[in-house]
């Protein structure tokens, strides 16, 4: 079964978005590296980005029986979404928690994470590379 690529608000804008912080490499590039990491162990991807919480919420739930595992950006809703954690825990599958920048050396806001305490896994401040690491470890699990 495919893994799902999720990410959440404001990752759209990545490449232009605070390039300082998030570097310059687009959501279309993040894409295309899961798509060849995952390619490299017979595997395929489902990428999905939405700004909205319910939106990321559906597709979670569409997940169910569909996807075999979700690495997901969560971005700001990390800090602040309990019903985004929930919806997670539902298809029962491995979820590796992604984030570009290294939470823990940024503001104490960002150093909580609802997702943390139900993920398989979190990866923080290996840029891009983070999808990556997480799709080679979701596909040889
Ligand atoms: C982020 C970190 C979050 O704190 C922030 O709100 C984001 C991106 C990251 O990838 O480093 O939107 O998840």
């Amino acid at each position: 079964a495919p893994i799902l690529v999720l990410n959440g608000p404001n990752l759209n804008m990545l490449g232009t978005r605070q390039p300082e912080v998030y570097g310059s490499a687009t959501l279309d590039d993040v894409v295309e590296l899961c798509r060849k990491t995952a390619a490299r162990f017979d595997r395929e991807i489902v990428a999905f980005q939405s700004n909205h919480e319910g939106a990321l919420i559906d597709r979670i739930h569409a997940a169910r029986g569909v996807e075999s595992g979700i690495v997901v950006n969560p971005g700001g809703l990390t800090h602040t979404s309990v019903a985004l954690r929930d919806a997670l825990v539902i298809p029962e599958v491995p979820i590796v928690e992604v984030h570009l920048s290294n939470v823990h050396a940024r503001e104490e806001f960002r150093h909580h994470s609802f997702v943390s305490p139900i993920a398989t896994a979190v990866i923080a401040g290996l840029g891009i590379q983070g999808y990556a690491a997480a799709i080679e470890f979701l596909s040889t699990r």
